[in-house]
């Protein structure tokens, strides 16, 4: 064993000195085969109804073996992009045949009865049934990015001439609606102005992360609409975009200098005093219209960004030593995996970090240019700290700039230090949990956590 490792450890430092290996690139071709293979394993698993997205194969301790509308959403949004890289036409098949099962298990979901009562319902059992325990309901999220990720699946169908799929099972007009879309598409019109819990299951409110969902699925919905011929729809959930676009808007607090995650909270748990949440990167992605409404590159979700990284940095223990910072849901957190507890950084914050970084520096360099402003000039200085005295408020840089190209270099290498702290807790087995232990750095929590996997998956794509 000591001599394999030494053999090992001489290989990685042989491979160290050369100049163009990349260690995080190797570590990700691999870890992004096993979150596949992961990812893949928790669609339909023995036990569950066919289309069920299990969060985890845990069935206790804590019991993830559920379908929350949430995770398998994000999940099957990784699975489109899967369908439409593969020129395999078997791989093709089957990751077809998924989608056409969840598109069944999402229309089963919204027509049985719930305690929700409506479609903000955010989660079923594994084989479909309601969940009719106590929990935080409605989740307005939910529904929104249902209909935000089978628009994107309905577009690929279009495209590829399967219009009668979609009229039969994603997208008709009629109202009462009895399609999953459209379905989605008008309780999201008709309710986003009532508070409901976050996407932790936890505060009850207005929050940053369901508006920029909701919105995209306005907007998303909007464009989908029209290409089905219901044009006034179309109308209709581009002026609930533009009002939510106004509510969203408000949750930069100019004082604290970030977008701050809940407004009007009415219940749910009440020690957030923060209000500082990572959940507001993950709206800005998984929110992202690309028409540049609170983009990446944005200074106010650039301080966000910042202000988040740096709590938490020095909020968990193993952020104090070797690669970048572990990202936790927010810093007053007590959900430590199965109950009370102290939070912990999270793989799947970590992971969506990484990818942040990776499109900011993306976001600046397509565009060509950036201007340092006062919200943004720390996030610039903090990654690129040796020339922190030229990036004053008010310079502009260009793409034939060497300090642009720095500056740009710099933020991408900062997605990779939060990749590698991933990669330093996580085993041979690949395993991905909820958490990392904020003491240990140990995987803990739900293990093979399929949002987990996703996350993996797409901020390895963005790299
Ligand atoms: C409380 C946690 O904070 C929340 O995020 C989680 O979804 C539920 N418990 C269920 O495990
Ligand atoms: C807890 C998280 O807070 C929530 O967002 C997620 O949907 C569930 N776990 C299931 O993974």
């Amino acid at each position: 064993m000591k001599a394999v490792l030494s053999i090992f450890l001489l290989a990685s430092s042989v491979l160290a000195a050369g100049a163009t290996h990349d260690d995080l690139q190797d570590w990700l071709n691999w870890e992004k085969e096993v979150s596949v293979r992961n990812l893949l394993a928790n669609i339909s698993p023995d036990g569950a109804a066919k289309g069920a997205v299990v969060a985890s194969p845990s069935k206790d301790n804590p019991n993830y073996f559920k379908h929350w509308i949430r995770d398998a959403g994000l999940t099957m949004d990784v699975v489109i992009s899967m369908y439409q890289m593969s020129h395999d036409p078997g791989e093709r098949n089957s990751l077809f045949n998924r989608m056409a099962d969840y598109m069944d298990f999402s229309r089963r979901n919204q027509e049985t009865g719930n305690p929700s009562g409506g479609l903000g319902e955010p989660l079923f059992w594994a084989d479909g049934s309601a969940y009719n325990l106590g929990w935080a309901r409605p989740q307005n999220d939910s529904p929104a990015i249902r209909a935000y990720v089978l628009s994107r699946w309905a577009q690929v169908l279009l495209s590829e001439g399967k219009s009668d799929i979609v009229w039969q099972k994603l997208y008709r007009p009629e109202i009462p609606a009895y399609t999953v879309i459209k379905s989605d598409l008008e309780y999201t019109a008709h309710h986003f102005d009532e508070s409901c819990f976050d996407l932790w299951e936890e505060v009850r409110g207005f929050h940053f992360y369901t508006r920029m969902v909701q919105r995209r699925a306005m907007k998303d919905g909007a464009a989908l609409a029209e290409r089905m011929g219901d044009f006034g729809a179309a109308e209709y959930y581009r002026s609930q975009a533009r009002v939510l676009e106004d509510r969203i808007t408000t949750h930069f607090d100019p004082g604290r200098q970030y977008i701050v995650s809940t407004l009007g909270r009415d219940g749910g748990l009440d020690y957030k005093s923060s209000n500082l949440d990572a959940s507001v990167i993950l709206a800005v992605m998984h929110g992202d219209t690309s028409d540049g409404f609170f983009a990446p590159t944005d200074d106010r979700v650039m301080s966000t960004a910042l202000h988040l990284s740096n709590q938490f940095r020095d909020l968990y223990p193993i952020n104090q030593v070797g690669v970048g910072v572990g990202i936790g849901r927010y810093p007053e957190d007590r959900y430590d995996g199965l109950g009370g507890g102290q939070g912990n950084p999270w793989v799947l914050l970590t992971n969506a970090f990484g990818q942040y970084y990776y499109r900011v520096a993306h976001g600046f360099e397509s565009r060509g240019d950036l201007t340092i402003t006062d919200l943004n000039a720390p996030f610039f200085r903090a990654a690129l700290p040796s020339q922190a005295g030229s990036l004053n408020p008010g310079r502009m840089l260009h793409r034939g700039d060497s300090l642009f190209k720095d500056l740009v270099a710099a933020v991408r290498h900062q997605g990779d230090d939060y990749l590698r702290r991933v990669k330093y807790h996580t085993g041979p087995d690949g395993n991905l949990s909820e958490q990392m232990n904020r003491y240990t750095g140990f995987m803990q929590g739900a293990y093979n956590l399929t949002w987990s996997d996703a996350s993996l998956i797409t901020a390895a794509w963005d790299r």
